[in-house]
């Protein structure tokens, strides 16, 4: 397991972060300014996958722009059947997907399946994932975005950000499914950063200029395996 736990970033504890004002507790402001931070050392467009009501997009939105934030829900009926029990009264509804944020010019909201978001053409360079937290969601949700980053789809340096990365859940909880993804999955492949105090975890490749992020064509196959989206 390759997951380094590293302190709060300076960086972060200095931003004056725009959040949407709501009773809702879902990532933390202090986890938002993480999120802003790291997406401030990226180029590029952004990309939220479940952008809930909106807040953390507004967040990002306000802090990056004039660059793009893309940002992935969905409302009934177009749901999953394979959500999480404990993440079914989530959904949002017309009236409050994206409420904080999806009137700002750079935002741009999509109604979808995360797992049938197209990275193509979109020069996205900071994706954060707090979509469907099953395992299977959440490996979805990030071998799409690899298989766009080992494509030349996106920009670098190229940041994936998860939310739920949990010390503390019952086992049986779905949200610990994001740090079993990432310590026995994905770190085998890529370090990943843990930033202690939040449920943030993150891996990024520097200016690999597009280039498989560094791996070799045989490897991205062993490590996307053949039933990902493969783009030609
Ligand atoms: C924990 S909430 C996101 C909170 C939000 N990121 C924030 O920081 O405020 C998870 C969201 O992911 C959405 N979601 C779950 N599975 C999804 C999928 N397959 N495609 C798109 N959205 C999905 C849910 O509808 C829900 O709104």
């Amino acid at each position: 397991m390759n997951v380094t736990k590293i302190p709060y970033p300076p960086a972060a504890a200095n931003l004056n972060i725009f959040m949407g004002v709501d009773d809702d507790t879902k990532t933390r402001p202090d986890e938002v300014r993480v999120l802003c931070a790291l997406a401030a050392q990226t180029r590029g467009n952004l990309l939220e996958i479940g952008t809930n009501r909106g807040r953390t997009t507004r967040a990002l939105a306000k802090q990056s722009a004039p660059r793009l934030v893309y940002a992935v829900d969905f409302i009934p009926p177009v749901c999953e059947s394979a959500m999480a029990r404990e993440q079914v009264n989530e959904i949002p509804t017309m009236e409050t997907v994206c409420l904080h944020a999806r009137n700002l010019p750079n935002v741009h909201l999509s109604l979808l399946d995360s797992k049938t978001f197209d990275y193509a053409g979109k020069n996205i360079g900071f994706v954060f994932i707090d979509g469907n937290h099953t395992l299977e969601g959440v490996r979805a949700d990030t071998e799409l975005a690899l298989a766009a980053m080992r494509d030349g789809q996106t920009a670098f340096p190229f940041i994936i950000a998860w939310h739920d990365y949990y010390d503390d859940r019952p086992v049986d909880s779905c949200f610990v499914r994001v740090r079993q993804y990432l310590d026995e999955t994905f770190s085998e492949h890529w370090p990943v950063k843990h930033v202690t105090g939040t449920a943030v975890a993150y891996a990024e490749w520097p200016a690999a200029g597009g280039d498989e992020g560094g791996k070799a064509g045989a490897e991205w196959e062993w490590v996307l395996g053949p039933s990902s989206r493969v783009v030609a």
